[in-house]
């Protein structure tokens, strides 16, 4: 990062830096959401009305926020979202974003459509990477990625479930969204599919509109299980009823997610269907994550009080990379770890296993 940038402070200040950093038609396609982008903006909203009612005269000389997810410990209840293209932030792309979740002992959840093959992302970080599997009409190309996944010791996969269908980024269109020469989907190459389509508007979506299957239904879960022996999480759900259908379906978790408010535009902020999706399946063994506009550790403590096992972050590590590569990412990452343990402190609350729900309430602010 240039000497004369005084360095960012929190996630909104890399925000900003990234703006800088980056051609319009990547940041664009970063930062924006579906149509009015309105749940792109409910998302962060609804964490700011949400107050945490702290507890006082509590001993918290000794904070932790360590945890274990499927089996993996982490430092932090904090995971990398999926998002695609990281080569489009720095030149190391996906490979800085696996090393920066290894030095801050925490999950990337790799995205199938990532300009580092999974192999070899796996292979630049020291921690544990889940594959986020998008399903393709061709079900031997979503086969080889599932098997691929598995043989490069991918730990979980990730079914993203809200995206059969293309959300419309008005940006994209307008900026006609393409990928960067040099660029391209890596894990795509064996079955030919690794580039966007020429078209006038985004490049994207016309490509998953040509290529991904809205056929999906309950029963593909059950494909996907007996094509291999990792555990499966279901991500993009909002309702405690399909929560509930996924772990009846052998799920092993579920990501509460609108996909960034880049899919279906008016759909909930994620924060705010959190708790019925976690009562929805308390008493099955299920990990319940969420994501979508968290940016300050109290928005961490926030939903793991509502009932979430772990948050998972997409555009801030985007932002971090852009900034300053592996090392921003790290740093935003760090940043959000850092406002987590004073947020634990200042709640009272030593351990995160010490949140509870009573912990939150509505702001009454306008
Ligand atoms: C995403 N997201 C996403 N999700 C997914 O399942 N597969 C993917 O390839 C991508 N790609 C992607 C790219 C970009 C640029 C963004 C911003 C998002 C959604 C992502 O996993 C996550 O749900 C949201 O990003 C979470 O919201 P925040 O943290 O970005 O506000
Ligand atoms: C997106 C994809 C790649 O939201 O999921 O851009």
């Amino acid at each position: 990062m240039p000497e004369t940038t005084p360095a960012p402070l929190n996630v909104f200040e890399y925000r900003d830096a990234a703006r800088q950093h980056l051609p319009t038609m990547v940041y664009d396609y970063y930062a924006g959401g579906a149509r009015d982008e309105l749940t792109l903006g409910d998302n962060r909203r609804a964490y700011d009305r949400l107050s945490i009612r702290y507890r006082v005269m509590r001993d918290v000389s000794n904070r932790s926020m360590a945890t274990t997810l499927q089996g993996s410990a982490l430092d932090l209840p904090l995971l990398v979202a999926p998002t695609a293209f990281h080569g489009m932030a720095c030149e190391e792309g996906e490979r800085a974003t696996a090393r920066a979740a290894g030095r801050m002992g925490t999950i990337m959840i790799l995205s199938t459509l990532s300009t580092t093959a999974v192999e070899d992302v796996v292979a630049a970080g020291r921690g544990p990477v889940w594959f986020q599997l998008y399903v393709y009409t061709d079900r031997d190309a979503t086969r080889d990625l599932v098997r691929r996944a598995e043989a490069a010791s991918c730990e979980a996969l990730v079914l993203t479930v809200d995206a059969q269908v293309w959300g419309v980024r008005e940006r994209d269109e307008r900026n006609g969204f393409s990928l960067p020469d040099g660029l391209v989907m890596k894990n795509l190459e064996a079955s030919g599919k690794p580039s966007f389509p020429e078209v006038e508007g985004s490049g994207l979506a016309a490509y998953v509109n040509q290529n991904f299957d809205t056929s999906l239904t309950w029963d593909d879960l059950d494909w996907l299980a007996g094509l291999t022996n990792v555990p499966m999480f279901v991500k993009g759900i909002v309702r405690g009823d399909d929560a509930v259908r996924a772990a009846e379906h052998g799920a092993a978790g579920v990501i509460v997610s609108n996909h960034g408010g880049r899919q279906l535009d008016t759909s909930p902020a994620t924060i705010e269907v959190l708790p019925d999706v976690a009562d929805a399946v308390n008493d099955r063994a299920v990990d319940v994550l969420v994501d979508g506009g968290i940016r300050r550790g109290t928005d961490v403590l926030k939903a793991l009080a509502l009932g979430a096992d772990a948050v998972a972050v997409g555009r801030p590590v985007l932002w971090g990379l852009a900034v300053d590569g592996e090392r921003g990412a790290v740093d935003v990452l760090s940043m959000l770890r850092d406002e987590l343990d004073t947020a634990l402190a200042l709640a009272g609350t030593a351990s995160i296993h010490d949140l509870s729900p009573d912990l939150v309430a509505r702001r009454n602010a306008e």
